[in-house]
């Protein structure tokens, strides 16, 4: 089936992707928006803690400042950040937070002054969360902007394809030939794409260009999260059409995920509220491996619940959260974070008396298709935004929060850039910082698998998803990642697939491999990417390395 063309075609539907289309269509743009689910599953709706801002002088916490949002930023992120990435971010937030509120978002409110709630979290210097529903921000935004693209759809100026799976990116003459041959994609320009829709049949869509706002890939390991969507489905695209991606070894794990259950999320606001960590004798273990307790930056946090059970020989640690209640009055945690309220109470916790049972999870995928400040890859015509996308905003350890406000900023800045390229009837195309570089088990490039990948060998997800959780999780080391790089060379597909259960499986392998080729590369710790091999002191230099760009893959 041939389609009406689009100006743009968006595919996914968390924050960049929702926000990225409604501005597009306010320019007048004919804009079609896929997403492989509904439009409420995604990365976005599962958001709990909040989006960080610093309003304006008389919306922010004391003394606080938007230079302040910047450092925090750059020292989470270990040296490994773009500092004009994290300039933009942190500037322009305030003015995509007041047009998030345009578009119906309310955030909560402190009752006596009036003003915006903020809430603090991890690595952070002051009070600059805002948050919504309580502890349901990213439900909160993602529902208001859903309902504002339905309304855009009814006066047909958004076209939403719900359960349309993305199965490949198309070049120019391919897209405008309404062509479906495989290999006619790898081209220069990205003017189209194909999908499978519900009932796996393949279609194809022409456009002037794609924003790939597809999410995150929490789904590579046991422990994540992250929903069943997050699948690695825009850096597998991508990569598959020759774009360059980097930063894949970066992969943070949330220190509180609930250890029982299907991890359910217990949000860092809590232990911005108060909340402590404790081992199974009752310590509070925290202050032992930094000086910022248990509010030190998530990598450092994860990292130090792995050290203390091996040291300590113990298996569970535990969220302490009583203490909050205690301080603040029966019924507090209940109505501050009512999500997690239901969701432990669900599992037979009272969280207001007890410990919570808490691990590690996979939670944010830091790397991701480079891109430039304006949303550009390294592809004429394909944009990427939100964690699908790797600006550099986040080095090595994204700061708490920043990551909705990433998909707001990127993914208003891709649609201006395209608007603005659209009108004046022409494009550049940025030059990506591209190091070419031969990766241990073979050259990788864009668009080919490696020779090893002729050998097909049974892998499933279940086993693909322990082997990177046991072989590149919180600690890696040469010998492990050398097994998994192994094991996933000889599972990779020679073909992306023809179903969706089939295509997706073999995204998850090839990002699997692509991550663990990174996370082998790189031998220094640094942010979340910690080699046993390469060990550093617990507590990371606060200035960090400088950024390198030498861990770019070269298309
Ligand atoms: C949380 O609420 O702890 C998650 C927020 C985030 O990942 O930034």
């Amino acid at each position: 089936m041939r389609s009406e063309n689009s100006h743009l075609l968006v595919v996914g539907s968390g924050i960049a992707g929702l926000y990225g289309a409604l501005l597009a269509a306010e320019s007048g743009m004919r804009v079609t928006l896929l997403t492989k689910g509904a439009l409420a599953q995604s990365n976005t709706h599962h958001a709990q803690g909040g989006i960080c801002a610093v309003l304006g002088p008389d919306d922010a916490a004391p003394g606080d400042t938007v230079q302040a949002h910047i450092a925090d930023t750059l020292v989470a992120g270990a040296g490994q950040c773009d500092p004009e990435a994290v300039r933009i971010l942190c500037s322009e937030a305030a003015a995509d937070i007041a047009a998030l509120e345009r578009f119906g978002v309310v955030f909560d409110r402190n009752l006596a002054t009036g003003k915006r709630a903020l809430g603090l979290e991890g690595a952070h210097s002051a009070a600059r969360i805002l948050h919504a529903g309580g502890d349901a921000t990213g439900a909160v935004i993602a529902d208001g902007l859903i309902a504002a693209v339905r309304d855009a759809a009814g006066l047909g100026l958004i076209t939403v394809l719900e359960h349309c799976f993305v199965t490949e990116l198309l070049g120019t003459d391919a897209a405008l030939d309404g062509m479906h041959d495989a290999g006619t994609s790898h081209r220069a320009a990205i003017a189209g794409l194909a999908y499978l829709n519900a009932a796996d049949e393949r279609h194809t869509l022409c456009a002037d260009a794609v924003l790939l706002a597809s999410g995150g890939a929490g789904q590579l390991f046991e422990f994540t999260t992250n929903p069943a969507v997050a699948t690695g489905d825009g850096v597998a695209l991508a990569w598959r059409a020759g774009a360059t991606v980097g930063d894949l070894e970066y992969f943070q794990f949330h220190p509180t995920a609930l250890a029982v259950g299907s991890n359910f999320l217990i949000s860092e606001a809590v232990r911005g509220a108060g909340a402590v960590l404790r081992d199974g004798a009752g310590e509070r273990f925290m202050p032992r491996y930094h000086p910022e307790g248990d509010l030190a930056p998530r990598d450092v946090v994860s990292r130090s619940i792995a050290a203390h059970l091996a040291a300590t020989g113990q298996d569970t640690v535990y969220l302490d959260a009583t203490g909050v209640e205690e301080a603040q009055g029966p019924g507090y945690l209940a109505r501050r974070f009512p999500t997690i309220d239901a969701a432990t109470a669900a599992l037979g916790f009272d969280w207001s008396r007890q410990w919570l049972p808490v691990a590690p999870a996979a939670h944010y995928w830091m790397g991701g298709i480079a891109t430039d400040l304006d949303g550009r890859s390294s592809l004429p015509g394909l944009y990427a935004a939100g964690e699908a996308a790797c600006t550099g905003v986040h080095g090595a350890n994204r700061l708490a929060s920043n990551s909705l406000l990433e998909g707001l900023v990127f993914g208003r800045r891709a649609v201006a850039d395209f608007v603005a390229a659209a009108a004046a009837g022409t494009s550049h195309w940025p030059t990506l910082p591209i190091v070419p570089r031969t990766l241990p088990g073979g050259e990788l490039s864009g668009g080919t698998v490696p020779e090893s990948a002729v050998t097909r060998a049974e892998l499933s997800r279940s086993e693909l998803r322990h082997l990177l959780s046991s072989q590149a999780g919180v600690v890696r080391d040469a010998a492990g990642l050398r097994q998994a790089a192994t094991a996933l060379a000889g599972a990779l597909p020679e073909a992306q697939g023809t179903r969706r259960k089939e295509a997706e499986d073999n995204n998850l392998r090839l990002v699997a491999h692509l991550l663990v080729q990174a996370a082998l590369v790189r031998e220094n710790s640094v942010g979340a990417h910690y080699r046993s091999d390469f060990p550093q002191p617990p507590v990371p230099v606060p200035s960090g390395p400088a950024r390198d760009s030498h861990f770019w893959f070269n298309p």
